[in-house]
């Protein structure tokens, strides 16, 4: 009976070090993906206001599909050609073209596509009623 009881303490304490860990991990890729977006993309997107590209918060949830979102950023008319209904729409948001990453690791898109997800705008104050 006690062996059994501590045999289930172990599976939570492992199931809780395995949950703190996951989520410590996608905080890090966030921060990763944040350093990724300064240098990469911060002259053309914003995330909370359109700029040459369009704001790109909540931009995994306009696409809703990971893998074809990772080879947008990656080479945007690779992911065209594939004939995907949103690339083929957001193609012709705006009159420049937005650059080719073939270089960016995978890792690094990844790691964009991770403070694509976690970003949260910054709360807005009210202005005063007219
Ligand atoms: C030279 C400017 C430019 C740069 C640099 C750039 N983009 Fe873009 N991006 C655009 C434009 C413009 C569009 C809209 C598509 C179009 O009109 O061609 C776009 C579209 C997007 C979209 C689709 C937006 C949506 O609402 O679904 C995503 C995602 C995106 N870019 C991510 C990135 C990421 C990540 C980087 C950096 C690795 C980056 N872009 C760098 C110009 C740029």
């Amino acid at each position: 009976m006690f062996k059994h009881i501590r045999s289930i303490k172990k599976i939570v304490a492992v199931s809780a070090f395995l949950f703190l860990l996951l989520s410590n991990l996608s905080a890090q890729d966030a921060a990763a993906g944040k350093a990724v977006f300064s240098a990469n993309c911060a002259s053309c997107h914003k995330m909370d206001k359109d700029l040459t590209g369009p704001a790109l918060m909540q931009a995994d949830k306009r696409w809703n599909d990971d893998k074809a979102l990772h080879q947008w950023i990656k080479n945007w008319k690779k992911e065209v050609a594939t004939g995907n209904a949103y690339a083929n729409k957001i193609k012709d948001w705006a009159p420049t073209e937005m650059n080719i990453f073939e270089g960016l690791p995978d890792g690094d898109i990844d790691n964009v596509i991770a403070y694509i997800k976690s970003y949260v705008p910054p709360v807005a104050v009210p202005t005063k009623r007219k």
